[in-house]
């Protein structure tokens, strides 16, 4: 497919701008490009070339994407028809607060519904992401330690099965990281646990279910052996969307949470944003949370700076117009939609696992909640064909691979998440897929080891695709 540039031709055009009866400005030398060099072409060209790029690419309205860990749900229009309302996007972020009370009214809302979601007493909705909430949620703690005079805490416990910005957000916001490794039913183990908190535990950080789709049975028993240190417990809130309405972390014992708005409270996602990273917490870390926060004053809204406030984390109140989509989301679900949400996408994991296991190898003994691992790892030694082969192979079958090679305590894993908005005739169908795909492992590998073969991008260097994007087209 050639570039827009490519099918560039001098003189195409798009559109006529009609000559102006108001007098031209003439912008300073200064500001101007010596010169812009934009494609020329016409409409149809245009119009061609964007809905080819459109079909090469493999989005939720496409088709099945169980991305496990990454909540790949349908995402309601409405939610974008309301993120598109002229009235939020005709404002401007430094528009004054009396003029801008629908918007402020409407994080302010948003605000109210994630702290009662998660049983959390304050939250600011500011960071970008995920990882991005992880590491505000971590100076927050490092605030409360640092203000009480705790200067010893310096150190976060992050268990074996955890996602890799858990780790790597701890180390960012300046701690030192305590690998914990899981017990025998992949959950933390206690004894482990015990051995190394102590007076310098800043915070252990969960996701609850944790990576391997699997409910933390021991949190109470975990949350006490923190506390009793005098350490804080961090909700990495990706996974909320399996207890969502049903169970709320902070009574769990959580004292700090993040969520992720562009999974669990359906917003697009991939390919780079735009999310959102809210982040919640008990009372006794408010004060600290970033500013500016929404706050209501009788039945108007203002934008405060708390004095204690551990700064922006962003620019202005953070990514708007998600907060828009998350906000209608919970709106149209309503008290009993959302926990019934969660249950649906915990059945759709469990109905796909249960179908698959005696096929793949998995956790069979207990039921997993939103999504489930499965390890390549047999499969590999008497065949050779491994889950990178597997995934590729779904390519064809018209299904997004799921999550591959994570979590890192699994050999060979493929990490399915269906969610909720699935049916079970898509279910029915990946389950044939995957099973036509089982058997060619043993009677035809090569077919697998080759494929994808109807995709555009085939087997990319996906170090070099990951380090060295080329995302810029520069002129031969
Ligand atoms: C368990 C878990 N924690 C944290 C994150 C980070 O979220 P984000 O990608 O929004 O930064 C992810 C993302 O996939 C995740 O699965």
């Amino acid at each position: 497919m050639k570039t827009i540039f490519e099918k560039s031709k001098i003189g195409s055009k798009g559109v006529e701008i009609k000559k102006q009866n108001v007098p031209a400005y003439e912008f300073p030398e200064g500001y101007r490009r010596k010169d812009l060099d934009l494609p020329e072409v016409s409409e149809i060209e245009v119009v061609r070339h964007y809905t080819g790029l459109s079909r090469r690419a493999f989005g939720v309205d496409n088709g099945f994407y169980p991305l496990g860990s990454c909540t790949m749900k349908y995402n309601p229009k409405v939610n974008e028809e309301v993120a598109q309302m002229r009235g939020f996007t005709n404002i401007h972020p430094l528009q004054n607060e009396e003029n801008a009370q629908g918007a402020l009214k409407a994080m302010h809302i948003l605000s109210e519904y994630l702290c009662e979601i998660t049983g959390m007493d304050d939250i600011t909705l500011q960071p970008a992401a995920g990882a991005h909430g992880e590491y505000t949620g971590l100076k927050l703690i490092s605030k409360y330690h640092k203000a009480r005079g705790d200067l010893k805490r310096n150190k976060i416990i992050v268990p074996d099965s955890a996602h890799g910005t858990n780790p790597a957000s701890a180390t960012l916001a300046g701690f030192e990281v305590i690998n914990i490794k899981s017990d025998e039913e992949h959950g933390v183990d206690l004894e482990e646990l015990k051995k190394v908190v102590g007076d310098d535990t800043a915070a252990l950080m969960l996701t609850n279910p944790t990576t391997l789709g699997l409910f933390e049975k021991n949190i109470v028993k975990i949350a006490e052996i923190v506390h009793g240190a005098g350490g804080k417990l961090y909700y990495d809130g990706a996974n909320l969307n399996a207890i969502m309405g049903v169970v709320r972390p902070g009574d769990m014992g959580f004292d700090v949470i993040h969520l992720n708005l562009h999974k669990t409270f359906s917003t697009p996602h991939g390919g780079g944003g735009p999310g959102s990273g809210p982040v919640g917490c008990k009372e006794e870390f408010a004060c600290f949370l970033p500013g500016p926060k929404v706050e209501k004053y009788g039945e108007e809204y203002f934008l405060v700076n708390l004095p204690e406030s551990m700064g922006k984390v962003g620019s202005f109140y953070g990514n708007f117009l998600v907060y828009l989509k998350a906000l209608t989301y919970i709106l149209t679900l309503g008290k009993e939609g959302i926990p019934y949400s969660a249950k649906c996408a915990v059945l759709n994991a469990n109905y796909l696992k249960a179908k698959l296991q005696d096929k793949f190898d998995t956790e069979k003994d207990r039921h997993c909640m939103h999504e489930f691992v499965i390890s390549i790892k047999k499969i590999k030694e008497e065949t050779g064909v491994s889950a990178m082969d597997i995934a590729k192979a779904m390519i064809d079958g018209g299904v997004h691979p799921p999550t591959m090679y994570f979590p890192l305590i699994v050999d060979e894993a493929l990490m399915f998440e269906p969610t909720e908005t699935e049916t079970k005739e898509t279910l029915d169908e990946a389950i044939e897929l995957l099973n036509d795909l089982h058997a060619r492992a043993y009677s035809d590998p090569e077919s697998l080891k080759t494929a994808p073969h109807n995709a555009v991008i085939r087997r990319p260097d996906e170090v070099m695709a990951a380090r060295k994007p080329v995302l810029r087209y520069v002129k031969p």
